[in-house]
């Protein structure tokens, strides 16, 4: 380290990003243990795979001056309590709607279509023969998609369902007159959603509101034929009820891309299920949204070190 360089801690970084930060940073390793010195020196913090940033670490940090978030997802992050010791929170949004409804749609088709164990079924020595009854899914063109969330995200899910010839459904807490007139959308309440759609996906914020939002009633209001998509975070459900409804075929299937924990324990019984297609979180995972995300994640980081305002921040 020289005089110069600027210390921050961020979890993981990958090359690219610190490449985009230059030599005047010196990127200490993430280390948020007692008395970490890394915490003592840092004037910011960049969040890369979710660490947890709570009051107490933000006090044990006497030089935070931002805390530049890599995700539009604040969840891990006491944002109120950044507030309250008036330290900036930059995310990323809008950059990463596509792709992560893109996602939604690859979980949507994979669960309907039978992808994943057709995938598995393909490579065994069990094919053996073409058999038009085998693996029959469900037929998506013409079939209700059903939203919690309509926001950046849920919109660009909404315009790929209308290109699939799917009726789209939502559900916010506030109607959402501008979004029925451009999508075509449908606002439905939260229970004639569940109990009308063909695949309901969650597509909202992880809040106090939303944490457990799908339990067992929910699941019970849906159809047998259902399937749950949850692209969100995973306490919006709770696990249980779905490992229940999964196991009895009280909904049909499952797509997640994200869990509760993450990673699930490797014997979580929703691991033993052919019902469900379980991806690692990759939303936001292809090669441009991740680009864009780090350049917002540095813009912000240098931003908030400048004392101004945030180009992006919650
Ligand atoms: C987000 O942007 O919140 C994604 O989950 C990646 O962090």
């Amino acid at each position: 380290m020289t005089s110069q360089t600027i210390p921050i801690m961020g979890d993981g970084l990958p090359q690219s990003l610190r490449d985009m930060l230059g030599p005047e940073f010196e990127i200490l390793d993430w280390d948020d243990s007692p008395g970490s010195s890394a915490l003592r020196r840092a004037v910011a913090l960049i969040t890369y795979g979710h660490p947890i940033v709570d009051g107490p670490l933000m006090d044990r940090t006497p030089n935070l001056k931002v805390i530049s978030n890599h995700g539009v997802g604040v969840d891990h992050i006491d944002v109120p309590a950044a507030h309250e010791r008036n330290i900036p929170v930059g995310n990323t949004p809008g950059c990463l709607d596509a792709a992560t409804a893109d996602m939604t749609m690859a979980l949507l088709l994979a669960t309907a279509r039978n992808v994943v164990v057709g995938d598995h079924f393909a490579r065994s020595t069990e094919f053996t023969h073409y058999d038009p009854s085998q693996m029959i899914g469900y037929e998506v063109s013409g079939s209700v998609l059903g939203i919690v969330g309509l926001g950046r995200i849920g919109r660009q899910v909404a315009k790929r369902a209308m290109a699939f010839d799917m009726q789209v459904l939502y559900h916010n807490r506030r109607r959402d007159e501008r979004a029925e007139r451009e999508l075509g959308v449908i606002y439905r309440t939260f229970d004639e959603l569940l109990a009308q759609s063909d695949f309901v996906s969650l597509n909202c914020p992880l809040t106090a509101d939303t944490t457990n939002l799908i339990g067992q009633r929910e699941l019970g209001l849906m159809k047998r034929t259902a399937i749950l998509l949850n692209i969100a975070r995973g306490p919006v459900v709770d696990h249980d009820a779905l490992v229940a409804a999964l196991k009895s075929r009280r909904i049909a299937a499952a797509g997640l891309d994200v869990t509760s924990p993450e990673p699930l324990p490797r014997d979580h019984a929703l691991l033993g299920l052919s019902n469900v297609v379980i991806t690692p979180h990759l939303g936001s995972a292809s090669n441009r949204t991740r680009h864009r995300m780090i350049e917002m994640t540095v813009q912000n980081l240098k931003a908030g070190l400048q004392g101004e305002n945030l180009p992006w921040s919650v």
